[in-house]
């Protein structure tokens, strides 16, 4: 399948207050961000022209940025209204929005005290999969061989691109095996969610999901929690291990990107997607239209 680069498309991208021809939107190859991974980013979709929980995401991009020891320096309502004019200027109606932060080239070493904070933010066209039946039959999980960092040697509340490596690698090794991804444990050996997605379970018309205490507790899995609560279905947020997996129903994922995605196998258990994943999918889908 070929997709066209991400440095040769058309549009416009904001970077550092100005918004600029997309093939213009570069950075140094001495950069902090690329050396030493001081880097954050968000990631957002925009449905019928808004985004969804806009604000939160930007809140989430200052906070992942200061765990990171730096600050934006673009206020809230600043980051708010550079992503509505991306959006806006691309002329997008539903689309995915990144917003990246990184340290620049001043210094170049591990210490960047005085390095000036660079921010873009882009828009690119990422269909969700409409299609309820499609998704019904449930993606297929490998487990990965690294775990999520224990929260005493990375700040795994910051949406920091550092923390992704071994997303990426756990990625690639589930795809060569045929598999759509893996999910990840925690430093401690317990079910903690997937390279680019948080995990749930059910069992007895409850909801069972890992504590976010070691990983991001994402924006759309607090959207999912909420939308159960409402649905008057139990939400069990509790430590899971590995070996309970056979003792649950169904699987599913909450991301931006994943939306509410079923899930079919993890590792050699298997589940079979059902009532609550697709009323979840369904909520989902309404709620992130209801403007
Ligand atoms: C590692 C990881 N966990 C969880 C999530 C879910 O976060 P959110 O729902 O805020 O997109 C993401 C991003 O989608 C992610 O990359």
């Amino acid at each position: 399948m070929s997709v066209l680069p991400f440095d040769q498309r058309e549009g416009f991208i904001w970077m550092n207050g100005k918004l600029l021809p997309w093939k213009d939107a570069h950075l140094h190859v001495l950069s902090h961000g690329l050396h030493y991974g001081s880097s954050v980013f968000e990631g957002e979709r925009a449905y019928g022209g808004k985004i969804f929980k806009s604000l939160e995401h930007t809140e989430r991009f200052h906070r992942s940025a200061e765990l990171l020891d730096f600050k934006i320096p673009y206020s809230v309502d600043e980051i708010e209204a550079a992503k509505q004019l991306v959006v806006d200027k691309n002329g997008m109606d539903s689309c995915y929005v990144r917003p990246v932060a990184w340290r620049g080239s001043e210094m170049m070493a591990v210490a960047a005290q005085n390095a000036t904070i660079h921010v873009a933010i882009a828009v690119w066209d990422w269909p969700s999969m409409f299609d309820v039946n499609e998704k019904m039959r449930g993606i297929r999980l490998d487990i990965a061989e690294y775990r999520r960092p224990d929260p005493k040697t990375a700040p795994c509340n910051s949406k920091a691109a550092g923390l992704y490596m071994i997303c990426t690698i756990s990625k690639h090794a589930a795809e060569r095996k045929g598999y759509a991804d893996a999910m990840m444990l925690d430093w401690q050996g317990r079910v903690a969610e997937c390279t680019g997605a948080n995990i749930f379970f059910t069992k007895d018309g409850a909801i069972h999901t890992p504590t976010a205490d070691c990983f991001l507790d994402g924006i759309t899995r607090r959207t999912v929690i909420d939308l159960a609560q409402r649905r008057g279905i139990g939400v069990h947020e509790r430590r899971i291990t590995p070996d309970e997996l056979s003792g649950f129903n169904e699987c599913f994922l909450t991301g931006t990107g994943a939306e509410v995605t079923p899930v079919s196998e993890v590792g050699p258990y298997r589940f079979t997607p059902g009532n609550i994943s697709r009323t979840l999918m369904e909520d989902y889908t309404a709620e992130v239209n209801k403007h």
